[in-house]
C-alpha cells in the first residue's frame, strides 16, 4: 500500500489531498474524500458571496445544511460540525481552506477562530478537524494562532520564494502549486515538473513536508510527484468531476468533455485564472487582453479600483449561468488535467483506482528500466 510521511502526520490512509475549491461549495466532496482515506478540504470563500453572488453563497449553505440567514461564523461553524459528524465514524480527517490575503485578514481571523472554538467546545473534533489550510496570501504572522491551537498547518505557494517564506512562517506542509492547476494561478507560469523538485530542494526536511498540486489526476501523475520528491499530492479538477462533488452538473460534465488543449488563461476574480476552453472563455480571454492585459504580463490591477467593471460583470454573469445550466454563457474553471479526465466516478472508486495504479506503476518502473 502506498504511504508517505503525510499519512503519518495527519493519520490519513493515502497521500492525497482534495483541494478546497472556492468560492464554490465542496462540502459533500470533502466528506466523501475524508471518508475515502484522503484529506478533505472545505472551501470557505463562498461565505463572502452572500450579496453579490447569492447563487454561490446559497449553494454553500444548502450543501452544508447551514442556515442562509446566519452570520459568517455561524454558517462556518455549522458546516464544520456537520463535516465532523459525517466523517468521524470512518476516521476521516479534514480542514477548512482559508484565504489569508491582506484585504481579507479580518475575515480570515473570524474563520480560524471559528474552527478553534469548534474544537474547544467539542474536543472530539480534534481527531477529525486536524488541519488548517491557508491560501492566497502571506502566511507570516499566523503561526501562533494556528499552531498554538494545535492544528497541522498547510499553506499553498506558487514559487520557491513563497515556499521559503512559508517555511519561515512556521508552516508544516507546503503545497507547491503548478501552473497546470485549475482556476487562480501564477502571474509567472511555473509548471509542476519544474516547481515540485525546486520547492522540495529548497524547503523539504524532517519537519517540513512538500505536496505537489497542479496536473495530478491518476496513478501516473501521483507517481511522478512522488518521484519528484513530494510527500503527496493535491487534486482539484479531478475531484471536481466525481459523483459526490457539489459542483453544478454542467461544470462536472464539462471537465469530463474537455479534450486536447482544453483550457486557457484569462482574468479570474483576483488575477490570472485557468478556465475550461469554450466560446465564452475565449471571449473572456480576448476581453482580458484588451481591458486587463496585466493578467498576462504579471502586473496586477485591482478589481476593487477598476473603473470598467465589464470584465468582472461578465465573469459573474457567466458563473451564474453555470448554476442555471446555461451552456452557451457558462464560464467554468478547470485545470489542464481535464483533458485526461474521461469519467465521473464516486470518490471512493476514484481513490482506489489511483492508489492501485500508483502501486502498479511503482512496481513496474524498476522492472522496465532497471535491467
Ligand atoms: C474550480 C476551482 C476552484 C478553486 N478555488 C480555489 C480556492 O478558492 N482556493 C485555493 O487555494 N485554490 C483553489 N483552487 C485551486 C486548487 O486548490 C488546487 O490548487 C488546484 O485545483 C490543483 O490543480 P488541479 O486542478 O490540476 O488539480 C481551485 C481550483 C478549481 C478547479
Amino acid at each position: 500500500m502506498i504511504k508517505s510521511r503525510l499519512c503519518d502526520l495527519l493519520g490519513i490512509k493515502y497521500p492525497i489531498m482534495q483541494a478546497g475549491m472556492g468560492p464554490f461549495s465542496n462540502n459533500n466532496l470533502c466528506v466523501a474524500a475524508a471518508n475515502a482515506g484522503a484529506l478533505g478540504l472545505l472551501s470557505t470563500s463562498g461565505l463572502f458571496n452572500k450579496n453579490d453572488q447569492p447563487w454561490i453563497y446559497n449553494s454553500f449553505c444548502d450543501t452544508g445544511e447551514a442556515n442562509r440567514d446566519d452570520d459568517m461564523a455561524t454558517v462556518l461553524e455549522s458546516v464544520l460540525k456537520r463535516t465532523h459528524r459525517l466523517v468521524k465514524d470512518k476516521g476521516g480527517v479534514f480542514g477548512p481552506n482559508v484565504m489569508v490575503s491582506a484585504e481579507l485578514k479580518e475575515y480570515s481571523k473570524i474563520m480560524i477562530e471559528t474552527a478553534i472554538k469548534a474544537r474547544e467546545e467539542n474536543p472530539e473534533m480534534k481527531d477529525t478537524l486536524k488541519v488548517m489550510y491557508t491560501s492566497a496570501g502571506d502566511p507570516m504572522g499566523w503561526e501562533e494562532m494556528i499552531k498554538g491551537a494545535g492544528f497541522t498547518w498547510v499553506h499553498i505557494v506558487p514559487s520557491v520564494r513563497a515556499a521559503m517564506r512559508a517555511k519561515k512562517a512556521g508552516v508544516d506542509v507546503i503545497v507547491a502549486s503548478g501552473h497546470e492547476g485549475g482556476f487562480h494561478t501564477h502571474w509567472e507560469p511555473l509548471h509542476s515538473m519544474v516547481l515540485f523538485p525546486a520547492v522540495v530542494d529548497a524547503v523539504s526536511d524532517e519537519k517540513t513536508l512538500v505536496i505537489g498540486g497542479g496536473g495530478i489526476g491518476d496513478g501516473k501523475t501521483l507517481t511522478a510527484a512522488l518521484a519528484l520528491g513530494c510527500d503527496g499530492v493535491l487534486m482539484g479538477t479531478r475531484f471536481l468531476a466525481t459523483q459526490e462533488s457539489d459542483f453544478p452538473p454542467l461544470w462536472k460534465q464539462s471537465v469530463v468533455d474537455a479534450t486536447d488543449r482544453g483550457t486557457l488563461i484569462a482574468r479570474g476574480y483576483v488575477g490570472p485564472a485557468r478556465w475550461l476552453r469554450n466560446a465564452r472563455s475565449e471571449e473572456h480571454a480576448v476581453n482580458t487582453l484588451k481591458k486587463s492585459p496585466g493578467v498576462y504580463l504579471g502586473t496586477p490591477d485591482s478589481y476593487m479600483t477598476m473603473e470598467d467593471t465589464s470584465l468582472i460583470d461578465f465573469e459573474n454573469e457567466s458563473i451564474k449561468a453555470v448554476y442555471a445550466g446555461d451552456k452557451e454563457k457558462a464560464l467554468m474553471a478547470g485545470g489542464e488535467i481535464a483533458q485526461r479526465i474521461n469519467d465521473m466516478p464516486t470518490v471512493e472508486d476514484l481513490i482506489q483506482k489511483i492508489v492501485k495504479e500508483t502501486e502498479e506503476t511503482l512496481v513496474n518502473l524498476p522492472k522496465k528500466f532497471l535491467g
